[in-house]
């Protein structure tokens, strides 16, 4: 018999802090708790005693004399067996969903599967459950299922692990761009343009501001003097950012109110988005983002949480992509020189095989979805993420810039900007060079009908014209703005494919899409 050893650093935030609290309000007796993935990775020769583990009861087994208590706590796919004598006086409270503290020794187990189990002696019900009305069950439910609760969902393992996925990889991305010296920031969320022009912006308005506000005669002036919106990108506020301090980067939620009912898009979703100042070139911006997935991919790939991805049970993540088609999406990430192809030699690809699509494809047309998915699987070999360059300036935004020269044999004007396609779920990435010259980027917001003609405004400057509540953008070019470009990544969209989640919807805790935003 012999104590158990000292936690390891990972298992700090499990750990009662004891420095600070008032010695009458301590509980001295009580031991460090486990999580159960550590107790899983440890496997002592001999018994140790006075093990103690937080977690929820997944499941119970009653035999004669004992219960099998399956114990999860989100910090592993696998759950921790536990057995409690069942004359014991709590063992009638370990019911599914119970949220419990058990302490007792953990000794190896005579059964197959688990190497040790915990023989336990305490039993200390914290939050009781009701075994029969608590809605997530061991047996399998559907994701549809599940959507509809979203506030008890993050609790089924698989969930569980997601939210760790999601945690993991802000850490190892926070660390990549460290490690290059670009500045995180956080751009503001309410903002006074549509960034994309696509007009999918959701408005923010005080409550009583409504419409029916203004029938009571309740309404009040604008809150912020006109309107404003939830961010659909950070971009442009970080194009100035870039102009402070040089390379810069964020991770925030943006909204767009598009109908898609899509498994890619959702009303709400986490962008990832970094802008480089004296860049004169889309290559490096590429290269940047091409980079940082690399390292996300190496430094995650042997984690306990990426292990339980590639290697679960054939039970465990039934709707998840099958484990072998998870880690070639992991390796893919993780190769050197992913393909580069303009859109013009895309569109005369794809027009090869025109006969296999839907939608015939059509130089100066977006690419559909089944235009994306050939090209990811056969320029990436199904593997390598493919980015796609040059895309006709009409359907872009009014901010990139144009390619010059014009390359020779390509039927309109074309912008330096990429997609980043990946095999199912298409485009993950979207970036460009910035156009940084006033005179040009004022053409271009002439042209898309962005900026109001000066005679329109009644005595508007004619140096500064009104540029829908762009003027600050503008200005930005007015002093000392060098060439720079950047790139806005679909995180939520990412980590589905990296998880082998089929849905967005399945990626984010409380999913909110077109028609849907439950809690
Ligand atoms: O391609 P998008 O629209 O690019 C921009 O917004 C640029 N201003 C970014 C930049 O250059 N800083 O969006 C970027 C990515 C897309 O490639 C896609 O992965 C994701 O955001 N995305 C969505 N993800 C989930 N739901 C939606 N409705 C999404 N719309 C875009
Ligand atoms: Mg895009």
């Amino acid at each position: 018999m012999r104590p158990a050893p000292p936690l390891r650093p990972s298992s700090v935030s499990r750990v009662l802090i004891r420095r600070h609290v008032p010695s009458s309000h301590r509980h001295v007796s009580q031991q460090a708790a486990r999580s159960v993935a550590e107790l899983l990775q440890w496997r002592p020769a001999q018994k140790a005693d006075d093990v103690v583990v937080h977690g929820f009861v997944r499941s119970v087994r009653s035999m004669k004399t004992h219960r099998f208590v399956s114990l999860g706590d989100g910090s592993s796919l696998a759950p921790l067996q536990a057995l409690v004598e069942s004359k014991h006086a709590e063992a009638e409270g370990l019911t599914v969903g119970a949220a419990v503290r058990l302490t007792g020794s953990w000794v190896a187990s005579p059964g197959a599967g688990q190497s040790h189990e915990l023989h336990v002696g305490k039993v200390e019900v914290l939050g009781p459950s009701d075994a029969k009305t608590f809605p997530i069950q061991k047996k399998y439910q559907t994701p549809e299922y599940l959507r509809t609760m979203p506030h008890l969902r993050p609790r089924t393992p698989v969930n569980a692990v997601l939210l760790r996925l999601r945690s993991e990889a802000i850490a190892s991305l926070t660390q990549f761009f460290a490690g290059r010296s670009f500045t995180q920031t956080h751009p503001p969320i309410i903002t006074s343009s549509d960034c994309e022009g696509a007009g999918e912006v959701f408005t923010v308005t005080p409550a009583n501001n409504t419409p029916d506000a203004v029938d009571n005669g309740s309404s009040q002036e604008p809150f912020f003097r006109s309107k404003k919106y939830l961010t659909v990108s950070t971009q442009l506020h970080l194009e100035a950012l870039a102009q402070a301090v040089g390379n810069v980067w964020t991770l925030s939620p943006v909204f767009r109110a598009e109908r898609s009912d899509t498994s890619r898009h959702l009303s709400e979703f986490y962008m990832l988005e970094a802008e480089m100042s004296f860049v004169d070139h889309l290559g490096p911006v590429m290269d940047l983002a091409e980079d940082m997935l690399r390292s996300l991919s190496t430094s995650l790939a042997n984690s306990a949480t990426v292990q339980d991805l590639l290697f679960r049970s054939r039970n465990s993540g039934s709707d998840l992509a099958p484990a072998d088609e998870v880690k070639r999406r992991w390796e893919g990430l993780a190769r050197q020189d992913w393909p580069r192809i303009t859109y013009s030699d895309a569109v005369a690809l794809l027009l090869q095989r025109a006969d296999r699509f839907t939608h015939k494809p059509i130089w100066g047309a977006g690419l559909q979805s089944e235009h994306e998915k050939y090209l990811a699987e056969h320029i990436g070999g199904g593997e390598k993420p493919v980015f796609v360059t040059h895309y006709p300036r009409d359907i872009k935004a009014f901010y990139m810039r144009e390619t010059q020269p014009a390359a020779p044999d390509v039927p309109g004007a074309t912008v330096d900007c990429f997609d980043l396609l990946v095999p199912e779920f298409c485009e993950i990435a979207g970036g460009s060079m910035r156009e940084h010259r006033l005179d040009h980027l004022l053409d271009v917001m002439r042209r898309q009908r962005i900026q109001k003609s000066p005679s329109s405004e009644g005595g508007a400057d004619p140096d500064k014209p009104s540029v829908n509540g762009l003027e600050w953008y503008v200005d930005l070019r007015r002093w000392g703005c060098p060439p720079h470009g950047g790139f806005g990544l679909g995180f939520d969209r990412l980590l589905s494919y990296l998880a082998g989640v089929q849905t967005v919807r399945d990626m984010v805790s409380f999913p909110r899409w077109y028609g849907r935003c439950d809690c």
